[in-house]
């Protein structure tokens, strides 16, 4: 089965100062054991130190698309530091295109990108990415362990989905962009692709790559067990 699975950097990256190369090395491990059974391709995102370098650059007068490559360069680095953590399974460029993720696919090595083009996050990135690949599984490991009614970190009363529609999905992404200082669950173009495309859709905590690894493993089992309540995360149903 084809997999894409995007890892947020605020998972992969948190601190640089504090041991992050455990989290790489772990990653690596279980991409590399998932990989014996799956064609995986990898996104990675570039967390607080892209935002750091985001806010340096406006700081210094770069308008918001130059912000964003600046973005793309640091969600590259970390693709780089996975890489190398993979050795000789990762393909070992990245790609800079969504064609070049097709080329590079027809290799047995995990794929490993970041970052695209300016305007949108890598949740969207890997979305477009699933959907030109026909990938059987899109998962969002991220820093929450799935979608709320509300942004939990300010509500503290807000309710976690085990299954949500597109368009409720949809309500819970607006409604958080009104509130200053929160953050969308899921990028408003990755949901819009998960729609256009039928797309199989995990959001879920990423912070324990073996979890990620065995929600891989039981999404893409026929049987009806693989539709059990996901405690770390939730599932994105399109109609
Ligand atoms: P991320 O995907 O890391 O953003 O890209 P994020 O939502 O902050 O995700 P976490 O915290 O890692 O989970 C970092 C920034 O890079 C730019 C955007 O500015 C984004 O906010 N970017 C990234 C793009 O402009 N295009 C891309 O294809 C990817």
């Amino acid at each position: 089965m084809l997999v894409v699975i995007s890892i947020g950097g605020s998972i992969l990256a948190k601190d640089l100062k504090i041991n992050a190369y455990e989290t790489f090395i772990s990653y690596a491990n279980v991409l590399i054991k998932l990989s014996e059974k799956h064609k995986l391709v990898i996104v990675t995102g570039g967390g607080s130190v892209a935002r750091d370098y985001i806010r340096l650059a406006r700081e210094v007068g770069a308008n918001e698309a130059l912000c964003d490559y600046i973005g793309i360069d640091v969600t590259r680095l970390n693709a780089k530091i996975l890489i190398s953590a993979l050795g000789c399974c990762a393909y070992p460029d990245i790609p800079l295109t969504y064609s070049e993720v097709k080329t590079a696919l027809l290799s047995k090595d995990i794929v490993v990108m970041g970052g695209v083009s300016p305007g949108h996050s890598t949740d969207a990135v890997s979305a477009l990415t699933a959907e030109y690949i026909d990938a059987d599984l899109f998962l969002i490991a991220t820093a929450t362990n799935g979608i709320y009614s509300a942004d939990p970190n300010v509500h503290s009363n807000a309710v976690k989905f085990d299954e949500i529609s597109i368009k409720d999905l949809l309500n819970v992404i607006n409604s958080i962009e009104l509130k200053a200082g929160s953050k969308s669950p899921v990028d408003i173009l990755a949901v819009k692709i998960i729609e256009r495309c039928n797309l199989k859709t995990i959001v879920m905590d990423g912070s324990n790559p073996e979890v990620v690894m065995d929600t891989v493993i039981d999404e893409l089992k026929e049987e009806e067990n693989s539709k059990q309540k996901l405690l770390f995360g939730t599932r994105i149903r399109v109609e």
